[in-house]
């Protein structure tokens, strides 16, 4: 469904939003530490004993995949003396995962099955399952992690349930990142997300991203809430965006007709940009490090038959919008700049930018502001 764009009014945020520390501490709170976040991708983690960590809002939790091939999620905290136990960012426990402190271990389903030479002559043995690591709640929508440090969240398939089949035609859980690109830039987070929303700034910052899908071919159809996004057109002589405008790799999944000629772009609050071509998936994932720094995690996802396909080369497509991120962080970066002025003030979002304006209504609404 398409929708008429419109900003309705939204004007941008004071600029405190972007460099007080205690707003920032006050969004781990309200918004970070209450909301589903992203944590990476199940083909991640191939095999039992297989994990990742991912540190978020202050906390640093491992997902793993246990012998019984589910996933799970705990708190990297050693139930000895705190220690963490993962230090690697992905890796392989094999069958158990052994901090490296005093060696305590715990089984992939987090309890603790041995902590060697804990009890001294003349103590009771230790009761190992007072011990086990704390769990954080883990939810999968096709093939995505997501992690909660709320103990008792609204369930992903509610909270997220504009999301729930939305995306079946290119069957995200069967893609594999080919490559992983980390990028520090300092900006505040929300310059990430008001940024990745709109195309406004496609013909000044991106020739070549506009030259093949032209800025003004956007459109619409989540525009309120969490999620937030919609289609933009490919030219015709386009097949998808790469540095050739040639695809690196046939269409995915059962993707067809219409959806051929469009690359979906889509905001899931509050860490996930979802960028959705006929022939694969970019995803960055938003990691706020300080009010005026964010880590961005960006991976390239393709279908693994194409990745076996002799001469497959996603360079193109990892190219293209490397050159177009690093022209974003160089715009996130500058507002950052100019928003610490005393000549700031907010601003009015056009109708270009109603998912920018969304985005800071929804974020204004986790925060407990009024709008
Ligand atoms: Fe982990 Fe001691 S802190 S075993
Ligand atoms: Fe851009």
């Amino acid at each position: 469904m398409t929708i008429t764009r419109s900003a309705r009014g939204t004007l941008t945020l004071s600029a405190d939003h972007y460099a007080s520390p205690a707003l920032f501490d006050q969004e781990r709170r309200r918004v970070f530490e209450r909301s589903w976040l992203c944590a990476g991708h199940a083909s991640e983690l191939p095999r039992s004993g297989s994990f990742l960590r991912v540190d978020l809002a202050d906390e640093s939790l491992i997902v793993v995949r246990d012998g019984q091939g589910t996933l799970r999620a705990f708190f990297n905290v050693c139930r000895h003396r705190g220690t963490q136990l993962c230090w690697e960012e992905r890796g392989d426990a094999g069958a158990a995962l052994v901090c490296p402190y005093h060696a305590w271990v715990y089984g992939l389903d987090g309890a603790l099955v041995a902590a060697p030479n804990m009890t001294g002559e003349g103590d009771p043995p230790l009761d190992k399952s007072r011990y086990a690591l704390v769990p954080a709640p883990l939810a999968v929508w096709d093939g995505f992690l997501f992690v909660s440090l709320d103990p008792d969240p609204e369930p992903f398939e509610s909270a997220r349930a504009m999301l729930l089949g939305k995306f079946d035609a290119w069957r995200l859980a069967e893609l594999r990142s080919v490559e992983r690109k980390v990028y520090e830039v300092d900006a505040n987070w929300k310059l990430f997300f008001e940024n990745y929303s709109e195309c406004y700034h496609c013909p000044v910052a991106h020739p070549a991203l506009n030259r093949l899908t032209p800025f003004m071919g956007s459109q619409s159809d989540l525009d309120d809430g969490p999620v937030v996004g919609g289609p933009m057109f490919l030219r015709p002589e386009a097949e998808s965006l790469t540095t050739t405008g040639r695809a690196c790799a046939p269409p995915l999944g059962d993707v067809s007709g219409d959806d051929l000629r469009r690359v979906y772009y889509y905001t899931i609050f509050p860490n996930l940009f979802l960028s959705v071509h006929p022939d694969y998936v970019l995803t960055h994932r938003i990691e706020p490090l300080r009010c005026d720094r964010t880590r961005i995690v960006s991976d390239w996802f393709f279908d693994p038959r194409a990745i076996a396909e002799p001469g497959f080369d996603p360079g193109p497509a990892v190219d293209f919008w490397h050159t177009t991120n690093e022209q974003d962080w160089e715009l996130c970066r500058r507002a950052q700049l100019g928003i610490r002025s005393r000549a700031y003030q907010p601003g009015p979002y056009g109708g270009l930018e109603s998912h920018s304006a969304a985005f800071v209504r929804d974020y204004r609404r986790s925060m407990g502001q009024t709008e």
